[in-house]
């Protein structure tokens, strides 16, 4: 029997992301969603000195009331590009008892503002950081222009936001994972990315534990583009060793596609200038991506190393360019 326990991060007593939370439970009578209001928990900004006495009891209740749930339903205001304060402080106190609270149960996050953007920018950095927290990360919905999107009345959403996320929100009542298309938007964001040199871009769209293989799954010398990398902070050194070493000439996705799992496969073609010998490096490639918390985790490219030899060799005159 599922028990999905669905709250809004918010102490606004006319918060329209528990608005948003109330119409999906709306939609769902029988699915035993549980509305928990999180403003009756009683809890005082988090600090050490309290903590030093006791972890509050009303975060302990909490905590066991979360403990016998079977999933989450969240919901989060954005201030200021981040989740709201007073939300933080329940993760801080929720973090204090157990790191991983979510118990590593299914998540589906939600967000809506008064304005176009329906908190879309804080709600991609709570998908990222649910993990932590022990979440299993299911799907995210953001909806923008709240008060012209919402039926006060009926307490549903307009069309075509209603159809929207019931459908997802039936996803996720179901245990299907609304998240391959957002995996394989991850990658295609990469690209999207890379070829208009959108270096910070690129870098955030990398797990900060991050392991790259370029061609070969070894130590690379100085300065070498081939091999491996490791972490975020040299993601930024995977990039300028590419353009180092090639001019590119073209760079061509031909198909990018979800494995059903957390990998997401790419293939095309590139034509590559090597700086050193002004030859051109005409190549397919494939690329393989695992995704994680909507970054990726681990990143595989392979390419044509016979036709890469060719193009290193000093012995041929290079082409007219
Ligand atoms: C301090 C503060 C900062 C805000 N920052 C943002 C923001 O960064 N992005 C946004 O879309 N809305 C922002 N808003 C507007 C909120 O989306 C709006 O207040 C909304 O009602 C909050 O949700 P709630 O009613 O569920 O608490 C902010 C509001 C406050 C009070």
């Amino acid at each position: 029997m599922k028990k999905i326990i669905a709250f809004a991060g918010s102490n606004n007593p006319d918060s329209i992301n528990e608005k948003l939370v109330k119409s999906v439970i709306q939609e769902f009578p029988d699915s035993g969603i549980e509305f928990i209001d999180l403003k009756i928990f009683e809890l005082p900004l988090y600090s050490q000195a309290i903590e030093g006495i006791g972890v509050p009891e009303a975060a302990k209740v909490l905590f066991h009331k979360m403990n016998e749930a079977t999933g989450f339903i969240m919901a989060s205001p954005e201030h200021n590009g981040l989740p709201s304060a007073f939300l933080k402080n329940i993760v801080d106190w929720l973090s204090r008892i157990d790191q991983q609270f979510f118990g590593n149960k299914p998540i589906f996050l939600m967000s809506t503002s008064p304005g176009s953007t329906g908190g879309r920018s804080h709600l991609d950095l709570l998908a990222r950081l649910v993990g932590r927290w022990g979440g299993n990360l299911m799907g995210t919905y953001s909806l923008g222009n709240f008060h012209k999107s919402y039926n006060a009345e009926e307490g549903t959403l307009l069309e075509p936001y209603r159809a929207e996320l019931k459908h997802k929100i039936a996803m996720f009542l179901a245990g299907k994972d609304d998240l391959q298309k957002s995996k394989v938007d991850v990658v295609k964001a990469y690209f999207d990315a890379f070829s208009e040199g959108r270096t910070t871009d690129v870098i955030q769209l990398f797990h900060p534990h991050c392991y790259i293989v370029s061609v070969k799954e070894e130590e690379r010398n100085e300065g070498a583009l081939h091999g491996t990398y490791h972490g975020r902070e040299e993601v930024g050194e995977f990039l300028s060793n590419i353009s180092n070493m090639f001019q590119t000439k073209s760079f061509l996705v031909k198909e990018v596609c979800s494995s059903g799992g957390s990998l997401v496969l790419a293939r095309g073609s590139f034509s590559h200038l090597v700086r050193s010998t002004g030859k051109l490096f005409n190549s397919d490639w494939v690329q393989l991506c695992w995704i994680q918390d909507g970054m990726i985790k681990e990143y595989r490219f392979y390419e044509d190393s016979a036709a890469l030899i060719a193009a290193m060799e000093n012995n041929t005159p290079a082409l007219e360019l």
